[in-house]
């Protein structure tokens, strides 16, 4: 049977990974995968997270099954960090999920179990691995413009002209916040304008919330979900603990349907907890215990976010070092975007050859489309990689 089995296409993201350890040269950069380093090059694990550990060690008294939706203290206290006041609590269905990818999975498996011919409008370009999973599950797809790489930001009149085409019961995927892999995010003005046409037409928001805290702070970056899901009559959450709580490898997830109709909890409930049952029947628990020891005590939760602010005030200053330096070197403004994107990533707008020129050259790893991850980067570097920028003549 196995010799049916054809290759699959790499992963782009995890492809560069390998290429980057291979790399001999001992002044490679890497500005690959989306994970933070600090500007000793090392992703620590998060004091909050070390203390919960500890405490979890110490008092935990069984590892039986705990219900296939997970703990119920995990998802309240995630619904109180992402959705704040917004909504009430019985206007949301959640389950625990492997990851953030597993809670994009579980919406699409929904989605497709609920209305198997609603498209899912995907902003060009989106995170890969979103466009992958929709083939493999074989929705269709819509592409909606999203990057303008003349200006680096958003090309919301594409957007708005493209979002158009909707029909009721489609879909439409939103990054929350820190649009990866472009770095270019909306407005909330702009936001209220998406919002209205997707209301008009009769679609559905899902929206794939991974970096909340990297942006502009906790509740700056759930603004706009928490303005989706008090507006609409239904939407999709996948909210990601991997970055924020830097717990990448225990993967933990959670997803949320939020409904107005507070009738159709029972039922979404059920769903969403027997595609868990399907798919890996109960979800990992251990990182979500450390999430909801650290969300629901003082202490933790206050050291959590202090610890989360110097992350996210350390990558606004790499992308504040950037875009001055390169504005020295090339005596142009047109790296300005650079500094008004928010989150890990952000899309350079060059030809693949530059990227790969930079990657031979000068031992610089960035994603083929040229998402440079910011958190790669360190103050001694930042100049390296303007230098390289400017001499590779982007
Ligand atoms: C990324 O975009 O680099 C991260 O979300 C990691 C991944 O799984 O691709």
């Amino acid at each position: 049977m196995f010799e049916n089995l054809k290759d699959q296409p790499a992963d782009k993201i995890l492809a560069l990974m390998e290429a980057y350890k291979a790399d001999p040269r001992e002044d490679k950069i890497d500005l690959g995968v989306g994970v933070y380093k600090n500007p000793e090059g090392i992703t620590p694990v998060m004091r909050a997270v070390k203390s919960a550990e500890q405490r979890i060690w110490e008092e935990q008294e069984t590892k039986a099954y705990t219900g296939l939706a997970g703990d119920p203290m995990f998802a309240d206290a995630m619904i109180g960090l992402v959705l704040g006041d917004a909504v009430s609590r019985d206007q949301v269905s959640a389950v625990a999920t492997p990851g953030g990818t597993g809670a994009v999975r579980q919406a699409f498996e929904l989605i497709r179990m609920a209305n198997p011919g609603a498209r899912i409008f995907v902003s060009d370009p989106t995170w890969p691995n979103h466009l992958s999973i929709l083939k493999y599950l074989g929705i269709e797809t819509v592409s909606y413009r999203y990057f303008d790489s003349s200006t680096g930001g958003v090309d919301f009149a594409g957007m708005m002209e493209d979002l158009g085409q909707l029909k009721a019961g489609d879909v439409v995927l939103l990054h929350g916040c820190c649009h990866n892999p472009t770095g270019a995010n909306l407005n909330l003005t702009e936001w209220k304008a998406v919002v209205a046409r997707l209301t008009e037409a009769g679609a559905l928001p899902m929206i794939d919330i991974a970096y909340q805290g990297f942006g502009d702070g906790l509740d700056e970056d759930a603004a706009a979900v928490r303005l989706v899901a008090s507006s609409v009559p239904e939407c999709l959450i996948a909210a990601s603990c991997s970055k924020n709580f830097g717990i990448y490898r225990e993967r933990t997830g959670l997803l949320m349907a939020v409904a107005q109709d507070r009738g159709l909890g029972r039922t979404t409930q059920g769903n969403l907890a027997f595609l868990n049952r399907q798919n890996y029947s109960f979800p990992p628990d251990h990182g979500a215990r450390i999430v909801s020891t650290i969300l629901t005590d003082d202490g933790l939760r206050a050291d959590w976010q202090a610890e989360l602010e110097d992350v996210r005030l350390n990558m606004l200053g790499l992308r504040e070092q950037l875009a001055s330096e390169l504005q020295r070197l090339s005596g142009s403004d047109r790296f300005h975007f650079l500094a008004q994107h928010r989150g890990m990533f952000s899309r350079l707008g060059c030809a693949p050859e530059q990227v790969e020129t930079l990657r031979k050259d000068h031992g610089i790893y960035m994603v083929g489309d040229s998402r440079m991850n910011i958190a790669g980067l360190n103050s001694t570097t930042v100049p390296l990689l303007a230098r390289a920028i400017v001499d590779a003549g982007i």
